[in-house]
């Protein structure tokens, strides 16, 4: 892979990397790119974005477009893409990947297999033989009820184009089936009407293992594992997360060899959220983002370079240091109200908390439960760590002004 020399910012010598999606998990990335001085360019669907806010440059587009996401490519020329979301037109990613100009991390095949549910689950279970939650795939309403009597009760029923949630619920008998597809239309990304159900994992906790590809030394590439993060999942959306999440070791070796496993399959440079379910000392493998992971947000206080800076550093093929500092939790500050331009009471009384810090996202547009913002905060164990991240997210009250 050649090598990345950086050059200045806007100059012929630049750097350049664009973000396709400009979220909070974007702006920290391109935070730290900007630290490296790298040229940043943030792309999203919507104006004012909270990366758009950091960036060098900052386009609105429809990135799901594969022709506009192309025109724009070629007008700004970047060394590296950096997908930050799902709803990409991966089929263009893959064609210019192919033309060898421009690097996508950490593949454009990695993009592709893990934007749709169908890809990565046969990748994991069938051509790695991971072990996850029995699943079938269906198509249409008649499908759903055939697989759900072969899964068995309960299931879980996803659009198998959608993320956060989005059309996910719970099945616990036959009776449940047909509002669980009519919602699944309403939450999947493109309404393409294909749904995977899975049997139910009765997990005692789920992780997101941490997992960065970066160049050895010598070349090649090296896996390096971050500490386990423990998160609580509200209706499929993240509403804390700490870290280190205590494990037995066997289930952490476990976690770690799948993680080894499905980020070698998917390959190039960067990190990977591995999202797997634990019971005693057996894991199931859930999914992959193949991109920093929303969980991973609490890595901004407990490590010394946090998931955006390693992810940051490794696309740019530099070395990577997944060391952990202390022990900390965060805490999603959600809208609370549908309204623009909202402000922000309490911040003073959450930043009194002990050894907390929030970040707010400046994102346009609040929604009920729109993620704003996050609390962090460290303590001598996850536990103290955990109630004062909560505490410090409680104190933030969104007011519209
Ligand atoms: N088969 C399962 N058994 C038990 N719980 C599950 C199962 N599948 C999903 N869940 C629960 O729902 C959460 C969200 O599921 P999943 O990660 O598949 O959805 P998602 O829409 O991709 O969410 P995100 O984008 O936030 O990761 C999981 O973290 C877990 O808490
Ligand atoms: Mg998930």
């Amino acid at each position: 892979m050649k090598k990345l020399t950086i050059g200045t910012p806007l100059s012929s010598s630049a750097t350049k990397v664009m973000l396709l999606g400009s979220g909070e998990l974007g702006k920290e990335v391109i935070i730290a790119l900007q630290r490296l001085g790298v040229e940043v360019i943030a792309v999203d669907r919507y104006e004012n974005a909270p990366g758009h806010q950091v960036a060098h440059r900052a386009h609105v587009i429809n990135m799901a477009d594969g022709a506009a996401l192309r025109a724009l490519i070629e007008k700004e020329k970047p060394d590296v893409i950096v997908p930050e979301i799902e709803a990409i037109a991966t089929e263009m990613l893959v064609q210019i990947e192919k033309e060898g100009v421009v690097r996508v991390i950490p593949t454009a095949r990695a993009a592709q297999l893990t934007m749709n549910r169908e890809g990565i689950r046969r990748l994991a279970a069938e051509t790695l033989q991971l072990p996850t939650s029995p699943y079938k795939f269906a198509d249409s309403l008649e499908d759903l009820r055939a697989a759900t009597e072969v899964i068995g009760y309960p299931c879980i029923i996803k659009p198998v184009m959608s993320s956060s949630g989005k059309g996910q619920s719970k099945v616990d008998d036959a009776s449940e089936v047909k509002a669980a597809w009519d919602y699944a239309a309403s939450g999947s990304r493109v309404n393409q009407g294909r749904v995977i159900v899975e049997g139910f994992i009765d997990f005692d906790y789920e992780i997101t293992q941490l997992t960065v590809r970066a160049i050895r030394e010598n070349g090649g590439t090296e896996t390096h594992f971050c500490d386990p993060i423990g998160h609580v999942q509200v209706h499929g959306d993240y509403v804390e997360s700490w870290q280190p999440m205590a494990m037995s070791s066997l289930a952490l070796q476990r976690s770690r060899d799948i993680a080894k496993k499905v980020t070698e399959e998917l390959g190039g440079l960067g990190i990977f959220g591995v999202e797997l379910f634990v019971k005693g000392d057996q894991v199931w493998f859930s999914e992959v983002s193949p991109r920093p992971h929303d969980t991973g947000m609490v890595t901004m206080c407990t490590q010394r370079f946090n998931e955006f800076e390693l992810h940051a550093r490794a696309i740019l093929g530099l070395p990577v240091d997944t060391t952990l500092r202390a022990p900390g939790a965060s805490a999603v500050i959600y809208g609370q109200m549908d309204e623009r331009g909202i402000a922000f009471a309490g911040v003073a009384e959450a930043l009194r908390v002990p050894e907390s810090d929030i970040r707010l996202f400046g994102k346009p547009e609040a929604f009920k439960k729109r993620r704003m913002g996050v609390a962090l905060a460290n303590g001598k164990d996850t536990d103290e760590a955990r109630t004062r991240a909560k505490l410090a997210a409680s104190k933030v009250i969104p007011v519209k002004v």
